[in-house]
């Protein structure tokens, strides 16, 4: 799979441009295993990236300026040194590369740049990062920029957040740029330390499926800025900088002095998440995988409950996974549609993809998109 998608970023290039890249950039889409919008509020989050990547085909040209082209969409732009939003629609990311890293002082060389990518778009996996973050990694390398791994995420986010204006986290970029093969990153996203968790699930005979609920997704955009303003209002009540600083012990003693229903449940959801972030990689570290499982189910209930992101599709397949036997499953990445995840034996594999496959035939679902994960390598020089 991914020698497929560079061939295919480099057929991209030489037809564009008629020419041979410099290099060849690959960056992952991610899953998160447990952690969900906790990252926009200081606390813990454990993604892991997937097999299905971008890559970015990048030479450096002597004209100035910056021209993208992609294989997904058949079209070419051209920019200059442009401001936040200037570039709009997918090049958009790739301008809001070239400005973060301007705006961080970087001379960024002039490029030709061919991207093609295997990450399914708008379902949750991060294909946006996993877009910014081949991007960012080809030029800083293409550069020479002194631009420390740590660094990157950060700067990708703020391409994510002011260039394009989306009010997103750091979670997907630090996936998508610092995750390890055969290990989930356990990332505090306050100091942004990170501590890589062996996951190498095939040797205890256990899988993660990936379930794409293929459910259109609505008002993302309006609904997620929403949370993220609930969850700050909650923060100001208590007095605290951001709702990681409100230990799970005193979320009884918290929720009394908030007036607002919703508020509580937004705010209940946050606290109790980091906990269970906490309490999974406990477990993980004490080589105990499958104990995950009540976790990730409670994590989704949560999401479904009190933060109220989920929909009729996702919930339909977390139902039936754990009823075709998952040791837990959820949600996984924003909401409003996407992805679930569910632990299972390996053995279980298509007995819980029929399963799935079965409930949403029943409701008169989209057929779903089911097939196991396997966590994959951050983003590298192919
Ligand atoms: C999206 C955002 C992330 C994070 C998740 C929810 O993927 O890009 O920053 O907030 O939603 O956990």
């Amino acid at each position: 799979m991914g020698m497929s998608v560079a061939s295919s970023a480099e057929a991209a290039f030489r037809s564009a441009y008629d020419a041979e890249p410099a290099g060849l950039w690959a960056a992952p889409g991610r899953v998160n295993l447990i952690g969900e919008h906790t990252d926009y509020n200081d606390g813990f989050v454990l993604p892991f990236a997937i097999p299905q990547q971008t890559v970015a085909a990048v030479s450096a040209q002597d004209v100035p300026g910056w021209t993208v082209t992609s294989d997904l969409v058949n079209e070419t732009v051209s920019f200059g040194t442009t401001g936040p939003g200037e570039v709009r629609g997918w090049a958009g990311y790739v301008a809001g590369i070239v400005w973060a890293l301007q705006d961080a002082g970087f001379a960024v060389p002039p490029a030709r740049i061919a991207l093609s990518s295997d990450v399914p778009l708008g379902s949750g996996l991060s294909s946006s990062a996993a877009l910014e973050s081949a991007v960012l990694t080809a030029l800083t390398d293409l550069g020479g920029f002194d631009l420390p791994v740590a660094a990157r995420p950060g700067l990708a986010q703020r391409a994510e957040n002011v260039y394009v204006g989306a009010p997103t986290g750091i979670m997907d970029q630090s996936a998508s740029i610092r995750c390890e093969q055969g290990k989930a990153l356990f990332l505090d996203c306050r100091s942004l330390e990170v501590e890589q968790i062996p996951f190498d699930l095939a040797a205890e005979g256990l899988a993660i499926l990936i379930i794409n609920s293929n459910a259109p997704h609505q008002h993302v955009d309006g609904e997620y800025g929403a949370r993220r303003k609930s969850c700050e209002e909650g923060a100001r009540i208590l007095g605290v900088p951001a709702l990681r600083d409100v230990p799970v012990t005193d979320l009884d003693a918290a929720l009394t002095k908030i007036d607002d229903e919703v508020i509580r449940r937004r705010v209940r959801h946050i606290v109790t998440e980091d906990q269970r972030v906490l309490d999974t990689v406990e477990l993980l570290r004490a080589g105990r995988p499958r104990e995950i499982g009540p976790l990730l189910t409670a994590s989704h209930v949560s999401m479904r409950d009190d933060f109220e992101i989920t929909v009729d599709q996702v919930d339909v397949a977390v139902e039936a996974a754990l009823a075709a036997g998952a040791y837990g499953a959820r949600m996984t990445g924003g909401g409003f549609g996407g992805c679930i995840l569910a632990l299972i034996d390996t053995d279980r594999t298509e007995a819980t993809t029929a399963a799935v496959e079965m409930a949403y035939e029943q409701r008169g679902f989209t057929a779903p998109t089911i097939w196991p994960a396997t966590p994959a390598q951050g983003a590298h020089k192919v």
